[in-house]
């Protein structure tokens, strides 16, 4: 049986150690940008290791839709070719359950003469999409939507006009959704971020041969991007997710016995917050093998089990980790002490409120939590004494609520059940296969 498409429910029993070397499934992050900077290119764009997970799909098909040619070559190998811009579509276009695919490619298609109706799942269609319809409607761009900024809207593109735009909350989404807009806008675009964000839209920009400027100032980091510049195709390799390594690592460092080696990882220091708090854990992670891949840090990361402390989450360190608080969650509940995670209000609009769903999870598990607005904070069971666990949780169908839980009944002391394992495939399919390989314990329910 493998992970994607299953609908059954999943168990996660107590196993032996973990060991082995795995690759992890392509950056999700980088895979989207790929898929629409090649649209938008003119000429080939060759991608090597893209994620064949269903967000990413669905950005495939809607860079088809908006008249790029897509192929899928095998073995995770695509090949792009775009035609300078982006065309209007014939039919609606659904992103499923993909947040940054809507974002960025309104963003994209705003700067075109076209008018065109985006849709999503039912959480794609809960969550909030003015945060990139305000800039982008200063810019120009007319948007006609659900009460409450949701999707399904329709949007009309074009003669867009460049802004200088602060981020009012650290979205590399939002970000990117107005750079995207700004190559298309008359004048300089400008996105100044308080906190910094992924920065692979602005890589990825100059890797296809845009001009974008990038000032670390007092107040933040200032970045412009000249509008009016084309892409040129390129090449890209896809360093392996650091968001789905979080998961065999985090499962190596709570199960005794364990070693465990994720190669490719993605170690831009924007995505590296939840390998400095597990460190800071007292978790033993070794970093090798660090490299350049297409414009990006990579390493080989080693996880072996660790008597881990509980930590305070420094909230500015928030943006590098948002995606990983739920596996950082399962390792305080592991650990001796007392973790504070602060500052993490944005994890309620991410694919379910993910700070409720930790906290009813984990304390189904037995674990004391504290839930605040923007915080979460558990209380560990100590390095000698796993997590009762023998929970049914509930996942609202959220991916990484799934993962984080399964790796949590792997070591707690009674088998965890997820309600509804299907949606991993949005992120990473083949997780159960390759965690079954390493020594997991995950049977249908
Ligand atoms: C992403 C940015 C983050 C992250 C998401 C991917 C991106 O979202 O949670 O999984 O690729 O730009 P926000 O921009 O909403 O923080």
């Amino acid at each position: 049986m493998s992970s994607s498409g299953q609908t059954a429910a999943l168990n996660a029993r107590r196993c032996g150690p973990l060991r082995g070397r795995v690759r992890p499934p392509g950056d999700k992050s980088v895979s989207h940008r790929a898929l629409i900077f090649g649209a938008l290119a003119y000429g080939d764009t060759e991608v090597e290791g893209l994620l064949e997970g269903e967000d990413v799909l669905r950005t495939a098909a809607a860079m088809r839709a908006f008249g790029a040619r897509v192929e899928a070559l095998g073995g995770g190998r695509w090949r792009v070719r775009g035609r300078g811009g982006l065309s209007e579509p014939a039919d609606v276009i659904d992103c499923g359950n993909a947040g940054t695919g809507v974002r960025l490619i309104l963003g994209a298609a705003s700067g075109f003469d076209l008018a065109a109706t985006f849709t999503g799942d039912e959480s794609l269609r809960s969550r909030p999409m003015n945060r990139v319809m305000k800039p982008l409607a200063e810019m120009g761009a007319r948007f006609l939507h659900r009460s409450g900024g949701r999707l399904p809207l329709t949007m009309r593109g074009g003669d867009l006009q460049a802004l200088e735009y602060r981020l009012p909350e650290p979205s590399a989404q939002v970000k990117s959704a107005v750079l995207l807009a700004g190559l298309n806008a008359r004048g300089d675009t400008v996105v100044i971020e308080p906190e910094p964000t992924r920065d692979h839209t602005e890589r990825m920009l100059r890797g296809f041969g845009a001009r974008v400027e990038v000032e670390d100032l007092p107040d933040g980091r200032r970045i412009t991007l000249a509008g009016g510049q084309s892409l040129t195709g390129t090449r890209i390799r896809v360093p392996g997710d650091p968001s789905s390594a979080a998961f065999p690592l985090v499962a190596a460092l709570i199960t005794p016995g364990s070693e465990v080696t994720v190669d490719g990882v993605l170690l831009n220091p924007l995505r590296t917050g939840l390998l400095t708090t597990l460190q800071e854990m007292g978790a033993d992670l070794a970093i090798s093998g660090v490299r350049d891949e297409g414009g990006e840090p990579v390493g080989d990361v080693t996880a072996r089990h660790s008597a881990l402390r509980g930590v305070d989450v420094p909230a500015a360190r928030a943006p590098s980790m948002i995606d990983e608080y739920p596996i950082l969650a399962v390792a305080a509940a592991f650990a001796e002490g007392v973790t504070r995670m602060r500052g993490i209000g944005e994890m309620r609009v991410k694919e379910s409120d993910r700070i409720a769903l930790m906290a009813a999870g984990l304390s189904a598990c037995g674990l004391a939590v504290e839930e605040e607005p923007e915080g979460l904070i558990i209380t560990g069971a100590g390095a000698n004494r796993p997590p009762v666990g023998g929970a049914d949780v509930v996942t609202r169908g959220d991916h990484r609520i799934a993962m984080s839980h399964l790796v949590l009944g792997m070591a707690a002391d009674s088998q965890v059940r997820i309600d509804e394992p299907g949606m991993i495939a949005t992120s990473f399919p083949g997780f159960v296969d390759l965690m079954r390989g390493l020594g997991a314990d995950i049977s249908a329910a």
